[in-house]
């Protein structure tokens, strides 16, 4: 019998671990990972590199139409880097810069609609994760598993300033909370798409959990929903 594929949606607000999650649970299950944040860092960054006005429809509009995002596995990371007009722009789509833009642009309508139609497509053939903020509800509605990760504030802040001090020593605390503080706020209140966790979600509170706890727990919920599952590099 052939394994059924299916498609896990995680969502949640920013640096809960989302994206460990995420590439261990495709890895194991050999399913394509896909982080959709990526996507709206990317065009963020043509916005700023551009110098595209946020309120302007039709220079958003134009700045679209010129835009093109793909995704190419790295084999030593192991996960797909995103590539905006056939530039690797993994190195710069994280930094602070980006981070303090990115929840404005991600709130605009248009920017939404070009990046979900995107995702949907990705996901025709199943087998995949992804994460974000919108997709249990928006992206997949009907994803066969939904994950609404959080975890305390002060943990998101710490995991999130070691990951940015690691690359970035000038980085301080104070604006690694100000910034997650603020991205979760426009994130929940926008009007397009705003994050909430779907009524079928499960909710996965990782603060106490090590990263091999939270994958075993999700692990057993993924068997639940796909037959046949096979799970690689036991
Ligand atoms: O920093 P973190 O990894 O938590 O965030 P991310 O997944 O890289 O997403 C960056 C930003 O993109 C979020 O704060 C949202 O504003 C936006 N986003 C979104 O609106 N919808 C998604 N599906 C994914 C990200």
């Amino acid at each position: 019998m052939s394994a059924h594929k299916i498609i896990i949606a995680i969502d949640g607000f920013s640096s809960c671990g989302k994206s460990t999650l995420a590439k261990e649970l495709a890895a194991k299950l050999g399913y394509n990972y896909i982080d959709s944040g990526a996507m709206y860092r990317a065009i963020t960054l043509y916005f700023l590199r551009n110098q595209v006005d946020f309120n302007d429809h039709s220079a958003i509009l134009n700045a679209i139409a010129c835009i093109n995002l793909s995704f190419i596995f790295n084999e030593q990371t192991q996960k797909s880097d995103i590539y905006l007009n056939e530039e690797d722009v993994e190195p710069y789509i994280r930094d602070m810069i980006i981070s303090e833009q990115v929840s404005t642009v991600a709130a605009i309508r248009e920017v939404r609609s070009f990046a979900v139609a995107q995702q949907k497509r990705m996901g025709r053939k199943k087998a995949i994760v992804m994460d974000g903020r919108d997709i249990g509800t928006t992206v997949f509605p009907d994803a066969e598993l939904k994950i609404f990760m959080t975890a305390d504030p002060e943990v998101r802040v710490m995991r999130r300033f070691k990951e940015m001090y690691a690359t970035n020593p000038q980085t301080t605390i104070e604006e690694v909370r100000h910034n997650l503080e603020l991205r979760d706020y426009i994130d929940s209140t926008r009007e397009e798409s705003p994050l909430h966790q779907a009524d079928d979600a499960i909710l996965l509170n990782n603060s106490n959990l090590t990263k091999e706890e939270q994958l075993e727990i999700v692990l057993e919920w993924v068997k639940d929903r796909a037959t046949n599952v096979t799970i690689l590099n036991p």
